[in-house]
């Protein structure tokens, strides 16, 4: 087994000594969710980390996620198991290309993913996650630029499902979704014609399967492009017996089976692994709590730029 049979005994206990909450995103490795307090999709935890009334929050995540609770909750110690587990899409654009990108835009209001480092949330007007990026566009008054960044695929979505034309979108992307491409997905669901398809709105293949339903090779109520915590409610709706295709980050499979064990849910690319969440292991949980590592802190100047941008986010869409 991965982890010895003390183990998760052991990080509870600590953790309650400590006063501390254990989140972890719905990417993290199996133990690792099924230790935590608590596990969900981004904005979830962060709503979870802002109304906690622990002292500690220890984040099973990827850092951007943890500086989000930091932002919100300064009063609290945040503590990561690895402060290395970063994130190619919070990296695809900087602080500086942001100032850059607004002085061309001027009076544009600033959407960023929550992927994004506290630095560019200090730019921010407000921020979103694939749960609530539609209403938080549609919350923009409709003669205001939008500047929306930095993922293109969900940014893509967005502007489809909104019809927004006066929102311009960053060329960022994250190397795990965008991994997961229109022809593999095309490929999966021919294998499998009766079977749903959850895309998250990251992935390469988004665009894909509203073709797929547009064109009539998939039936139009088969196709869900979702958050992962979406995924999850709508799992608990599916079909017994069914089949799911699957385009996310392949740590989701674990809370789906959980969720709906009768269901047959497939990744359409079963290499979509995200390193950086795997960067969290069982003995770097422990290590954390027993070492109060690593801590993240945030330049309380930043925090303070950034934190309504936070709090608008956790806001909309409740
Ligand atoms: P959600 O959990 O908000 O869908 O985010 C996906 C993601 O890529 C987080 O890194
Ligand atoms: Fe970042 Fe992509 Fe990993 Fe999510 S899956 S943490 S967006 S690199």
């Amino acid at each position: 087994p991965a982890v010895d049979a003390g183990w998760a005994e052991e990080v509870r206990a600590l953790a309650q000594a400590q006063d501390a909450v254990v989140l972890a995103h719905n990417y993290q490795l199996p133990e690792i969710q099924d230790v935590a307090h608590f596990t969900g999709d981004s904005l979830a935890l962060s709503r979870i980390a802002a109304e906690s009334t622990a002292s500690t929050i220890v984040f099973c995540g990827v850092h951007f996620m943890a500086e989000t609770a930091k932002i919100l909750s300064p009063e609290k110690t945040v503590l990561i198991p690895d402060a290395g587990a970063g994130c190619s899409l919070a990296d695809s654009i900087t602080a500086d290309q942001l100032r850059s990108w607004k002085a061309e835009h001027p009076g544009a209001v600033v959407v960023s993913y929550v992927n994004t480092t506290a630095a560019v949330k200090a730019e921010t007007d407000v921020c979103c996650t694939s749960s609530n990026a539609v209403e938080v566009v549609e919350s923009i008054p409709a003669d205001r630029e939008v500047l929306f960044l930095p993922d293109q695929f969900l940014g893509a979505h967005v502007r489809r499902i909104t019809g927004r034309q006066n929102m311009h979108v960053w060329a960022g992307e994250c190397h795990v979704h965008a991994g997961i491409s229109g022809p593999a997905l095309t490929a999966q669901s021919e294998a499998h014609p009766e079977a749903d398809l959850y895309v998250h709105p990251e992935c390469g293949c988004a665009t894909s399967a509203l073709y797929l339903a547009g064109a009539g090779a998939v039936p139009a109520e088969h196709v869900k492009i979702l958050s992962t915590g979406g995924m999850l409610d709508a799992a608990r709706e599916a079909k017994p017996g069914g089949t799911v295709l699957v385009a996310t980050e392949v740590g989701m499979l674990h809370q789906l089976r959980r969720a709906a064990p009768e269901v047959d849910f497939r990744a359409v690319n079963d290499r979509a692994s995200c390193h950086y969440m795997k960067m969290i292991t069982p003995a770097k949980l422990l290590r954390a709590l027993r070492e109060g590592r690593d801590e993240v802190h945030v330049d309380p100047e930043l925090a303070e730029r950034g934190r309504a941008a936070v709090q608008r986010m956790i806001a909309i869409g409740q």
